[in-house]
């Protein structure tokens, strides 16, 4: 009884440890350190301070334009509608969605209803 009880604890643990990793394996700057970037990469220093931002001029340098962005996702398949990249809101900042050390979020929503997972 006492173990079954046990497992069953276990098996819930691996359960929401599953779903927590698959939301957020890590933040949008880990999972680029994970391919081999580094903070200058971004932010152009080393130890870059509180309040730092990163322009979107920047991560456009590596990843293209909006369009750029989402004919490269188009062109892959299973992309999430309404495009988030190329819409009626025009010259969208990176970082209105896309965040560096917190969970992304879509900027979209305050105004509608989208299920977007925003990475
Ligand atoms: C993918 C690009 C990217 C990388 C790589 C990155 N950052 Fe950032 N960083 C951001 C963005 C975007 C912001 C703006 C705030 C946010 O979105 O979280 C930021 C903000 C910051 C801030 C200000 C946070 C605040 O709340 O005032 C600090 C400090 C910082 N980063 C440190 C680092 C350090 C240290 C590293 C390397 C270990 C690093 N960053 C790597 C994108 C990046
Ligand atoms: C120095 C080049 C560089 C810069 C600057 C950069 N990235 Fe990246 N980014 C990469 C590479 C390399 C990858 C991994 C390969 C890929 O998915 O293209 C990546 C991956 C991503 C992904 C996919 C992550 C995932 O886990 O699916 C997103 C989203 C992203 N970057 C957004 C941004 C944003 C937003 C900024 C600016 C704050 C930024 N990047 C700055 C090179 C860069
Ligand atoms: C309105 C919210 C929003 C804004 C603004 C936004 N993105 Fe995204 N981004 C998303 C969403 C949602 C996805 C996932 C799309 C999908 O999987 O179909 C995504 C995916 C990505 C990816 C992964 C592409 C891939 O091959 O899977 C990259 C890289 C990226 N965005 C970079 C950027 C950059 C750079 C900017 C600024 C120039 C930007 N995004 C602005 C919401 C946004
Ligand atoms: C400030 C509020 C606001 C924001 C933020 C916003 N929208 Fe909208 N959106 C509207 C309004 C208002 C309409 C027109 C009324 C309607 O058709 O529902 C609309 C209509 C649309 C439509 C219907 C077809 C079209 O193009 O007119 C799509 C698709 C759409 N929005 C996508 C997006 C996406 C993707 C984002 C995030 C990048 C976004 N919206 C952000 C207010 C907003």
């Amino acid at each position: 009884m006492f173990a079954m009880k046990k497992l069953f604890f276990v098996g819930l643990c691996s359960i929401f440890g599953a779903v927590a990793l698959n939301a957020q394996a890590a933040n949008l700057a880990d999972r680029h350190a994970s391919k081999s970037l580094t903070c200058v990469s971004c932010h152009d220093t080393a130890a870059p301070k509180e309040g730092a931002t990163v322009s979107t001029a920047k991560c456009s340098s590596c990843h293209g334009s909006l369009q750029e962005i989402s004919d490269k996702i188009h062109k892959r398949g299973n992309a999430q509608g309404p495009d988030p990249h190329v819409n009626h809101s025009l010259g969208l900042n990176c970082n209105e969605c896309h965040r560096g050390h917190q969970p992304s979020v879509n900027m979209c929503n305050r105004c509608h209803v989208f299920e977007h997972k925003v990475p």
